[in-house]
């Protein structure tokens, strides 16, 4: 049995997001959404130039848009990623891959865009960006106007060791899956299968307190929940192959009580839950299914329309409260969340007997 761990390591995970905005010209915006990257938690970057003709610019009509990035923004050194020219004949290094959708189009009578998103953005994605309209201006003479953005980027310490624990659960369903194939009590395998396993809990001891296996699944407590909130914590669970805990019975949460929250620090413990589509139904992110197993306080606060999101709150013995679900932050050190992942050692367990 797994006890539970004490803190080993402290990881903070912050996002930093700073922007300038220097000259900005009107009429033509350079924007990039967001401003900041948290490597290997931020999914999308998207940079878009839109021009705007005839709204207090130089230019009244613009014949190309391109874009321009430079990795350093203190010693701006610019490449030419992309250019949309006429209608949308779109051009540059920047093109259309499974991780780069590039799209464009010139409209004189309507905002005209060039655009880029980039999939699990890293540190080479940070950076100036610059847009650069060309046209002509009310003389009819060719002109020129820019608008510049930074983007920043953060390293979340926990990606390698998500990214770790991502690999080593492939390689246990890989053994697990040879294992089924020979149907052979390999002794080889066996033990090759129990070090990744080992190797599996190591890494997620770093980053989380684990509980003992119950009913299939693990339940992992962040050792520290730094600037997480309920979208990066369906995210991080999601990468550690399992998902925000669903606690769906009394006999669950007794077990997640028991095992974690009454020996851990925090004040707060997000789980899996949210109503921020219909107020009060309450859906799991994760399953889509509805929430039905609730633990909420004797007094139970009155349900205000920015309070959408579970978590389990210490000062009321670990019942249910209502959540703001962007700024678990503001409780800095005081709030964690709790994943759930499929128990691979039950697993095989399971599948041995
Ligand atoms: C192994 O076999 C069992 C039963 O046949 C099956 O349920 C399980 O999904 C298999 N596991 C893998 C990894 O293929
Ligand atoms: C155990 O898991 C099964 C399948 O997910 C579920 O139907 C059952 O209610 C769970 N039992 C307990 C005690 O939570
Ligand atoms: C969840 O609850 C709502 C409201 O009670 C209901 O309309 C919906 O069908 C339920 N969804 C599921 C998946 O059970």
């Amino acid at each position: 049995m797994t006890s539970v761990m004490t803190y080993q390591k402290y990881v903070r995970i912050s996002l930093v997001a700073l922007v300038w905005c220097p000259l900005l010209e009107a009429g033509l915006i350079s924007r990039a959404t967001p401003t900041g990257i948290e490597i290997g938690v931020t999914e999308t970057l998207m940079m878009e130039c839109l021009f705007t003709p005839g709204t207090d610019t130089k230019l009244t009509y613009a014949s190309s848009i391109k874009l321009f990035h430079s990795e350093s923004s203190a010693y701006a050194k610019y490449i030419d990623i992309l250019t949309v020219l006429n209608v949308n004949n779109i051009l540059g290094k920047a093109k259309d891959s499974a991780d780069v959708k590039a799209e464009g189009s010139i409209d004189h009578t309507n905002p005209s865009v060039l655009r880029i998103t980039w999939k699990g953005p890293t540190a080479k994605h940070s950076g100036s960006y610059k847009c650069v309209a060309h046209g002509v201006d009310e003389n009819g003479n060719p002109d020129t106007v820019q608008s510049e953005t930074v983007v920043t980027a953060k390293d979340a310490d926990i990606e390698k060791v998500v990214d770790h624990v991502n690999h080593l659960n492939q390689q246990v369903d890989q053994l697990l899956k040879e294992l089924n194939a020979t149907e052979a009590k390999n002794n080889q395998l066996e033990n090759e299968k129990k070090q990744q396993q080992q190797h599996l809990i190591d890494a997620q001891d770093s980053l989380f307190t684990p509980s003992p296996a119950f009913n299939g699944s693990r339940y992992l407590l962040t050792k520290t929940a730094g600037a997480m909130n309920y979208f990066n914590s369906v995210l991080t669970c999601g990468r550690l192959g399992g998902y925000l805990a669903e606690i769906d019975s009394e006999e669950e949460y007794k077990f997640v009580l028991d095992s974690l929250l009454k020996s851990s620090a925090y004040e707060s413990v997000l789980i899996s839950g949210t109503d921020e589509a219909v107020d009060k139904v309450w859906v799991h992110s994760f399953s889509k299914n509805n929430v039905t197993f609730f633990k909420w306080a004797t007094y139970r606060p009155d349900s205000r329309e920015l309070l959408n999101c579970l978590a389990y709150r210490k000062q009321l013995q670990w019942h249910n409260v209502e959540m703001e679900c962007k700024t678990l932050c503001a409780f800095d050190g005081t709030l964690a969340f709790l994943c759930e992942v499929p128990d691979k050692s039950y697993e095989i367990i399971g599948n041995q007997h």
